[in-house]
């Protein structure tokens, strides 16, 4: 059954001249089937640089939206189009303006995980990944708004040392993870090196080792002589952990890190993405425009290695 769906997903790929990307939160099979997996920034970069004529992102919307105002002769489609991220949609940019007017003189950086109407607002935009580079490469005397994830504006304030003016939007799926979750895989394993993802809450964040973006982490387990990791991110980030290291043991941090949105993308959904175009991401002009600008400026600040 899945292999009659995935020759016919390879078929329609080539006659589309499709590139599938996923993120590295989706589902196995589907992190199996794509051309290319990584996290926010480098499905950014990806997106921006592909020949490709149709883009099919295994993701949610906001990915889908970046990938657009990245590559606009492209066709973009989100193979369910209810796949979205709450933490994009807890603030508007209605409400972004409103805070734009309460601090006049601050420049607004915000976290990719944003709707591109936030984007446009907004004077830079970085990812989990660069989030501390994009803030340090800003006058220390500038002030900041930092919109919408306030645990990972909590992360960037604490690495640069920086006041940051803060948004209370949160990732419903990270939070859920608890200081209780980490501490009895901890006494399990007392050997294993915790990981952990900034959108943790703060006292999750405490009790990790490291703190790392999905693909950061990929990169960290790849030279670490650890052989037991502890994770406190989405659970779909264990698929890519154990194909770098298949030697080492991944741990989840409980069972409550499961992001329903990246789980809405299923072979089904990509083949009828695929056969139908659908559903195809736009973004009005206008905003394209504006947003464009605070991703390049994202794309172009890389995190430090
Ligand atoms: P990364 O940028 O680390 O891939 O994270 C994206 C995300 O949605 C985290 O919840
Ligand atoms: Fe959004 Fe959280 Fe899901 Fe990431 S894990 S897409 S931040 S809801």
């Amino acid at each position: 059954m899945n292999q009659r769906i995935l020759n016919e997903i390879r078929e329609l790929k080539a006659k589309r001249k499709a590139v599938i990307l996923a993120h590295n939160y989706q589902p196995a099979e589907i992190q199996d089937l794509a051309d290319f997996c990584g996290d926010s920034l480098g499905l950014s970069i990806k997106a921006s640089k592909t020949d490709a004529e149709t883009i099919v992102f295994c993701g949610v919307r906001f990915m889908a939206e970046t990938a657009k105002i990245l590559s606009p002769d492209k066709t973009v489609i989100l193979p369910d189009r209810w796949a979205g991220c709450p933490m994009a949609d807890m603030i508007t940019a209605e409400q972004l303006r409103g805070l734009k007017q309460k601090y006049p003189g601050a420049s607004v950086v915000c976290y990719v995980n944003s709707t591109a109407q936030v984007k446009a607002e907004s004077d830079y935009c970085c990812t989990s990944a660069n989030a501390v580079e994009v803030v340090n490469s800003l006058p220390r005397d500038q002030q900041i708004i930092f919109v919408p994830d306030q645990h990972l504006g909590k992360f960037i304030a604490e690495k640069t040392g920086r006041d940051l003016i803060l948004w209370p939007g949160y990732c419903p799926t990270h939070i859920l993870i608890s200081e209780d979750d980490v501490k009895r895989a901890r006494h399990v394993h007392p050997e294993a090196v915790v990981l952990a993802h900034p959108e943790c809450s703060e006292p999750v964040k405490l009790l990790a080792d490291v703190l790392l973006s999905t693909g950061q982490m990929l990169t960290f387990v790849k030279t670490s002589p650890a052989k037991q990791f502890i994770v406190a991110t989405e659970v779909g980030m264990i698929h890519p952990l154990k194909k770098v290291r298949p030697d080492a043991e991944f741990i989840p941090a409980g069972t409550r890190g499961v992001c329903p949105n990246m789980k809405k993308i299923t072979l089904e959904k990509v083949l009828a993405s695929l056969t139908n175009l659908q559903y195809e991401v736009t973004v009005p002009e206008d905003i394209r425009l504006k947003a464009k600008k605070s991703l390049e400026r994202m794309v172009e600040i890389l995190p430090e290695k």
